[in-house]
Formats: structure tokens, C-alpha cells, sequence
């Protein structure tokens, strides 16, 4: 039998944390009868949030196409659905039940296209664009086809979403993490970024790319037209390429910020030899729907034989599965004014985002009256990630060894799985992502039900306040063992 020792290296090395070890522990206890919140991961249909119909009613006759035919069906939908279901199969006779082409099907690639185009009022053409398995597989064929030697890998923010050192890790390739700025709203700063990329350059790391997340997971940012020209900027001196993962592109609630693509700024700014990839996804948005796996990449500025390569990779895997190929495609081609779905489609839409923003801004308020937590309220995505206060002397085991990173992740550790324990509440410990020595984090979705997000948050204040109370009771013989540690005394 193979052993767990056998395998890649690279394989034992990878970590996902937004599925570790709180999370499992999580299960186990649900498994027990123990009521669990999952606020781990951006899930947003697992906890309450109701799939949009019109997406649900064209796929479902796309699935059973004899249902067209059937006389209850004039009286259970839309007339507009019929037809949308209909043209669909037109275009793709077999259904859900055939490969399509390798880059995806060609009517969905041109209504990808269509919708950057509307969305930015620049060309777009649907030869540069492949239909995905959900974004992760779009970042995740980036990154294979551009890290080429050992010594070469990707600038990362941190904190960052873990596909992207997961992956790197997977394919030996480097990670270069640049911090993102806390006390300013999280945007990407340039001395940070010229200093992360020299510093690689000096241990022999060389960044190919840079992968930026706006808006921001697990941080909660939206960037400004300003930060992505500078962004560009920086990658056009540096010979980098991007992503762009904006598969938050419909989650900005604050007033005044907007959602600029990187596609748009790319093109105002005349930039011909930076390639940009950007990335967008079924999972998030309004639609929220993660167990499709549908999602787009598109790729500017690179030449025919680039991207002949990727439709080779994607080849290899045949094609994105075609229910998620035809999610994207409602995705990006709703119903219009005056069809009969478009009324209720508008209002469902509505209902959800302003849902989400009501919960962004009640948890990150709500979290900030907390004594010893901080949250930069989220603009956007689905995602908080706040700070925590924890008295010094929690875990001294590692710091002897100098190694405050391990420390740090450790009391992160103790603190997110004592909240499980102790309330059912599941987080992500801030070091999963990534962060600025020093700091404690932990990241939480405000996903669950809006009438929950106060008590929610109330449970974790008062465990908060208990935590803070055991931990201070524990200091003296904490500190009493780190002496008797340091002078090797036990
Ligand atoms: C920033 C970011 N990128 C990509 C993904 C993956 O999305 P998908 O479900 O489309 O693979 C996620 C999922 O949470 C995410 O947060």
C-alpha cells in the first residue's frame, strides 16, 4: 500500500488553510450535534443565500431539454426562459452531456467577450478568452504555464487568498510575498512592492507575475484607479506579468468606491507589452453559485502561440465542465429589459447585494466595538479580517528558537479553535493568509443570515473577553515556565 511518506513532497508541503485543521475539527464536532457557523469560507449558497432563478430555471431545462416539450412547462416558466433554453441548445445540440471545445464553448466565449466590453467600453475578443472550471483553475493553469524554472515565481499579496502559495508550492515554484498596507485601507504600495521584488532578486527568487485580488480576500479592499495605474506601472518596469483576480468584481459596497478592472486601466493607459490575465468567476458576485465551477480567463497582450499554449493545457483536462460553462454564460448575459424573467431577476439581485452590504458593514461595525479587535470595514468581497489584541506570554515554546512566525501562528491556532470549541464559530486563523509580523488576525465571511450577525458577534465579543481573561489568569505561570525555558532549568 503507498505510504503518506511517498508522496510528492510538494503534495505534504501544500497548505490550504481556509479547509484546515479548525475547519475539519469543525466537522468532527457537527458530526457530535454541535451547532457550527461556518464563517471560513466564501460559501455564500452553504449558508442561506438563495440561487437567482432565472439561472436555475434556464439551466434545469437545459438538463432535461424533454421538459421543453412538456404542457406544464408554458405554466411553471417563463416564456423568455424557454427561448433563452432553447437558443442555448441550438448552439450546443448535445447539452450538458458532450466535451466541448478545449477553450469552451464559442457562443459563451463571445458573450464573455460582449460583457467586458459592455462593463469597460473596450474590445474584447472572445479568441482570448477560455471558460474555466471556477477561477481557481484559470489561476492555477497561470501559474503552470509561466513559472518555467525553479528560481522563478510569483509576487503575492499578503494576506492573501492560499490558492496562490498552494499552488506555487505544488509547482516548486517561488513565492514572493509583498505586504499590503493595513493602515491604508490595504491598497498596494510601491516601495513595498520594489522593495519585496529586490530583496527576492537578492536571493535569487525572480518574480515572472504578480497576482493582485481586487477586491480583496480575505482583506475586504477595493482598489483605486490610482493603485491599479501604479500596479501596471510597476509590472511594466519590472517585466511582470498579472493577474487580475476579480472574481469579486460585483461585491463593492461602500459609496464612492467602484470596481475598476485591469483590463480597463490597461487599455486607458496604452499598455501593449504588460499581459495581463484576468480572472472572473460564477462562485461570488450575486450569484454566489461555488458548486458550479464555472468562470472565465482572459488574456491581453500576448501573442497567437501563448496562447495556443493555454488551449493546449486546457486541452489536456479536454474542456471546463459544460453546467459551469453555461453558468458563466447567464452570468454574463442576464435577461433584458422587457423579457418576462427580467423584473424578478433585477429584484433578486437587489435583494442580495443589499443584504451583503448590510452585513459588511453591521459585522465590521459591530466587531469594532469590540474591545482588543480592529476590522478596516469591507468595501467589497465577502470577507473580514480582523485583528486581534492577545496578551504577549500566550506561547512561548518557539520564540526561543527566534521563530515569532511560529509563535504567532500558534496563538492564532489556540485563539480560532478555543472560539470553535467554545461557540461553533469557525475562522480562519489570519496566519493561513498571511500577514505583517507581529499582528494577529483572523479572517471571517459575513455571510450568515443578517438577523444572526449581531448575536454573532456578540458571542464572539464575550468570548473575546473571556479568552482575554483566561490567558491574563495563565501570564504568571506562562511567564514562570518561559524563565525556567530560557534558563534551561526544566
Ligand atoms: C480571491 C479568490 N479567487 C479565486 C477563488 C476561487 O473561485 P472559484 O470558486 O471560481 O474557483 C476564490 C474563492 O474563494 C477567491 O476568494
Amino acid at each position: 500500500m503507498i505510504s503518506r511518506a511517498a508522496l510528492n513532497p510538494r503534495v505534504l508541503d501544500a497548505e490550504y488553510a481556509v479547509r484546515g485543521p479548525i475547519v475539519q475539527r469543525a466537522q468532527q464536532l457537527e458530526r457530535q450535534g454541535k451547532q457550527i457557523i461556518y464563517c471560513n469560507i466564501g460559501n455564500p449558497q452553504a449558508l442561506g443565500q438563495r440561487p437567482l432563478t432565472y439561472l436555475r430555471q434556464v439551466l434545469s431545462l437545459i438538463e432535461y431539454p424533454e421538459l421543453l416539450d412538456a404542457p406544464a412547462t408554458r405554466a411553471l416558466y417563463p416564456g423568455d426562459i424557454i427561448k433563452r433554453a432553447r437558443l442555448i441548445l441550438a448552439q450546443q445540440p448535445p447539452g450538458t452531456g458532450a466535451y466541448t471545445q478545449s477553450p469552451g464553448l464559442p457562443f459563451v466565449r463571445q458573450a464573455v467577450a460582449d460583457f467586458i466590453s459592455r462593463r469597460d467600453g473596450i474590445p474584447a475578443d472572445p479568441d482570448h478568452i477560455l471558460l474555466t472550471d471556477g477561477a481557481s483553475k484559470a489561476a492555477q493553469a497561470v501559474l503552470q504555464a509561466l513559472i518555467a524554472k525553479p528560481d522563478q515565481g510569483f509576487m503575492i499579496p499578503i494576506p492573501q487568498y492560499p490558492l496562490y502559495s498552494a499552488t506555487l508550492t505544488l509547482l516548486g515554484g517561488q513565492q514572493i510575498g509583498y505586504h499590503l498596507d493595513e493602515g491604508n485601507g490595504w491598497q498596494l504600495n510601491e516601495q513595498i512592492l520594489e522593495s519585496s521584488f529586490t530583496a527576492a532578486r537578492r536571493a535569487r527568487q525572480n518574480a515572472v507575475g504578480i497576482v493582485v485580488i481586487n477586491p480583496g480576500n480575505p482583506t475586504g479592499a477595493v482598489l483605486t484607479q490610482d493603485n491599479i495605474e501604479m500596479i501596471i506601472g510597476f509590472a511594466h518596469r519590472r517585466g511582470l506579468a498579472i493577474i487580475a483576480d476579480e472574481v469579486y468584481q460585483e461585491n463593492v459596497y461602500r459609496p464612492g468606491s467602484r470596481f475598476h478592472s485591469f483590463a480597463r486601466v490597461l487599455t486607458d493607459l496604452a499598455e501593449r507589452e504588460v499581459t495581463l490575465f484576468s480572472l472572473h468567476s460564477v462562485s461570488k458576485g450575486l450569484l454566489g453559485e461555488c458548486g458550479h465551477r464555472g468562470g472565465y480567463l482572459e488574456i491581453r497582450n500576448a501573442p497567437v502561440d501563448v496562447l495556443a499554449e493555454f488551449v493546449k493545457l486546457q486541452s489536456i483536462s479536454l474542456c471546463a465542465n459544460v453546467p459551469g460553462q453555461l453558468a458563466t454564460y447567464l452570468m454574463v448575459a442576464p435577461p433584458q429589459r422587457g423579457e418576462a424573467s427580467y423584473h424578478r431577476y433585477q429584484l433578486e439581485r437587489d435583494a442580495i447585494f443589499e443584504d451583503l452590504r448590510a452585513k459588511a458593514e453591521a459585522l465590521g461595525a459591530a466587531v469594532n466595538a469590540i474591545p482588543g479587535m480592529q476590522v478596516e470595514i469591507p468595501a467589497g468581497a465577502m470577507y473580514a479580517f480582523v485583528r486581534i489584541e492577545l496578551p504577549v506570554a500566550g506561547h512561548r515554546t518557539k520564540s526561543r528558537s527566534g521563530d515569532a512566525l511560529a509563535e504567532a501562528t500558534a496563538r492564532e491556532a489556540s485563539y480560532c479553535m478555543a472560539l470553535l470549541e467554545k461557540t461553533g464559530i469557525c475562522v480562519v486563523p489570519g496566519s493561513g493568509f498571511g500577514q505583517q509580523p507581529g499582528t494577529l488576525h483572523f479572517r471571517t465571511t459575513f455571510l450568515p443570515p443578517r438577523d444572526q450577525i449581531q448575536a454573532l458577534v456578540d458571542r464572539l465579543g464575550r468570548f473575546h473577553q473571556s479568552y482575554l481573561r483566561s490567558q491574563k489568569s495563565a501570564l504568571p505561570r506562562l511567564r514562570r515556565s518561559a524563565r525556567s525555558d530560557a534558563t534551561g532549568c526544566r
